[in-house]
């Protein structure tokens, strides 16, 4: 069996570094995960009057968690919270009413700051966004990433050896819960 990962760059930075993080997570995960990037730049902020008939970006956001197995969150801390644009994507994917994306989907969080808080309370604040949305999070490990450019290769390589095990730790849990998570509430896409 392999799992769809559906996964969400919270940063619209061409420079961002929770891209390159989200680099070095596919890097090191299990096998039997396979990703697909779901886009959020191209989104319209989102307002309820698309409710009655979605446009194009809205409607692919929905197809694409539609088609995962499981979502992963990488993103920025913006004034201790996450990025408008993140969510922007979030509220798209809650509606219409009663047709909520991420309703018992399994979900993970993490992400990368220059500081060392690693983005903690912006995955606080997207984890109550989450629980609201009925997403089944992974609540452990968590993982707090006080990013260091010089330990990051081109293709998503590790080179600080501790980083790169706290990496591939949190990939093997992420597998684990997504596979429990889809053992009692399986997807039917
Ligand atoms: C930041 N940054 C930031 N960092 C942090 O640790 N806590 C914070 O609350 C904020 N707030 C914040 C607000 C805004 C508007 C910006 C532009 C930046 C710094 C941020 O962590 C840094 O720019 C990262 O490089 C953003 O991640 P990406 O876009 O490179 O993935």
């Amino acid at each position: 069996m392999v799992y769809q990962v559906g996964y969400f760059i919270g940063s619209l930075s061409s420079t961002s570094i929770n891209r390159t993080l989200s680099k070095a997570l596919i890097r090191y995960a299990p096998d039997d995960l396979e990703f697909t990037e779901i886009s959020i730049k191209d989104l319209p902020l989102y307002a309820p009057e698309y409710d009655k008939d979605y446009p194009p970006e809205g409607r692919a956001l929905k197809e694409a968690i539609a088609a995962s197995d499981a979502v992963l969150f990488i993103t920025p801390e913006y004034n201790r919270s996450i990025p408008g644009a993140l969510k922007n994507a979030l509220d798209w994917a809650s509606r219409p009413y009663g047709e909520n994306s991420f309703d018992h989907v399994p979900a993970g969080v993490i992400g990368a700051s220059p500081s060392g808080l690693g983005t903690a309370l912006a995955q606080q604040s997207l984890r109550g966004v989450l629980s609201y949305c009925n997403a089944r999070q992974m609540t452990s490990p968590e993982a707090y990433i006080a990013f260091d450019a010089d330990v990051y290769g081109e293709d998503g390589e590790v080179s600080d050896e501790s980083l790169r095990k706290v990496l591939t730790d949190y990939m093997q849990e992420f597998r684990d819960h997504v596979e429990r998570v889809l053992t009692v509430l399986p997807r039917d896409t």
